[in-house]
């Protein structure tokens, strides 16, 4: 094992990202009044190109006009491969009111993507003086994303979240899917005659955990796009909670207490937690470093894994 500890992510409820049009500010307020945990205004591909100017507009007005609570606020920008991204940038960081906390870097393809955005954020926040430093969060969905998915999870230190967006990977990748994350009909596995349906999704949110967990970033899911299906959502989200993600997108209003459900772990998991840490303190005490609890080994990896579980249990009670 590396002698360099692994970075601690930032601590705050990430549990589920709900997304809005910034051309539909209508939806602004019940956005805010939402049990999310973070707010995404998008300026991106939910907004036409016709609508740009006026969705900026409405986002800049509505993060000092609404009242966001405790959640963090954050605005998609335009990718660098358009001719908004700049503008989307100086204008929200001279404009809009401290309140904003983080900006949303799409499609990012290698480190000076974020680098370049970075350049940029801090000579706007020093010519204005703004006080609060922004943050980045990137969404890894292109081929160049997840190749370079190490060194962008390394690129500032302003970044603290990591998407995968599921749509423009597919794209970028060339998959034959329309489908927005879920089971795919036509990736599967034979066994017995009887078809199985493997996660095309899978390799990809593993790469992203592990650069996420190496240099201190959280690691989130995005979209699912068919708001119809909840169990479809579920399953989703209970393999990216398993694989280490802390959170999901929301696309539509009716996935965020399905995120909340899946990303929160559940009081029967943070009471046997702390009984693995009961019985790991028990088995110390007796000069012991392994130990049996409920028929199984438990030793002293035992006890991270524990930690896991319920440091996350007390960050989301304290927040
Ligand atoms: N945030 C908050 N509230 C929302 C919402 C959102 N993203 N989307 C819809 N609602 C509200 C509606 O206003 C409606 O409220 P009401 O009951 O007070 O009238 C209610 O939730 C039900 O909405 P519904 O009619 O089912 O949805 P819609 O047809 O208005 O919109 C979408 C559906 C998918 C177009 C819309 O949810 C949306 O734009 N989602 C985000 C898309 C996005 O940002 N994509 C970029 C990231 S992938
Ligand atoms: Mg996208």
């Amino acid at each position: 094992m590396s002698f360099r500890p692994q970075p601690t992510p930032i601590a705050r409820p990430n549990r589920c990202q709900l997304f809005g049009p910034g051309s539909r500010p209508a939806l602004f307020e019940k956005m805010a009044a939402s049990a999310a945990d973070v707010i995404n205004l998008d300026l991106e591909d939910s907004v036409a190109p016709s609508d740009k100017d006026t969705a900026r507009a409405n986002i800049i007005a509505a993060i000092g006009a609404i009242d966001w609570g405790n959640k963090t606020l954050s605005v998609r920008i335009n990718g660098l491969d358009t001719p908004y991204w700049y503008r989307d940038v100086v204008d929200l960081l001279e404009q809009s009111s401290d309140r904003l906390d983080q900006i949303m870097i799409p499609k990012v393809g290698c480190a000076a993507d974020v680098y370049a955005v970075d350049a940029l954020v801090t000579a706007v926040e020093r010519a204005k003086g703004r006080a609060k430093p922004i943050t980045f969060e990137v969404i890894i969905e292109s081929a160049a994303g997840i190749a370079h998915v190490e060194e962008i999870a390394a690129s500032s230190p302003r970044l603290v979240a990591m998407s995968l967006g599921a749509a423009d990977f597919a794209a970028s990748m060339g998959m034959q899917t329309t489908g927005i994350g879920g089971t795919q009909e036509n990736y599967y596995m034979i066994q017995n005659g009887a078809k199985h349906w493997p996660d095309p999704w899978h390799w990809a949110q593993a790469a992203i955990v592990a650069a996420c967990r190496t240099h201190g970033v959280l690691p989130v899911d995005g979209p699912f796009g068919d708001f119809s299906d909840d169990e479809g959502f579920l399953a989703q989200a209970h393999r990216c909670a398993t694989l280490g993600m802390v959170g999901k997108w929301a696309i539509h209003p009716k996935q965020i207490a399905l995120a909340n459900s899946v990303f929160t772990p559940s009081d029967a998991a943070v009471a046997e937690a702390r009984e693995i840490l009961a019985a790991m303190a028990d088995a110390k005490a007796r000069g012991e470093g392994a130990t049996v609890y409920k028929g199984r080994l438990v030793d002293i990896a035992s006890i991270k894994q524990a930690e896991v579980i319920v440091k996350q249990a007390e960050m989301l009670a304290a927040s």
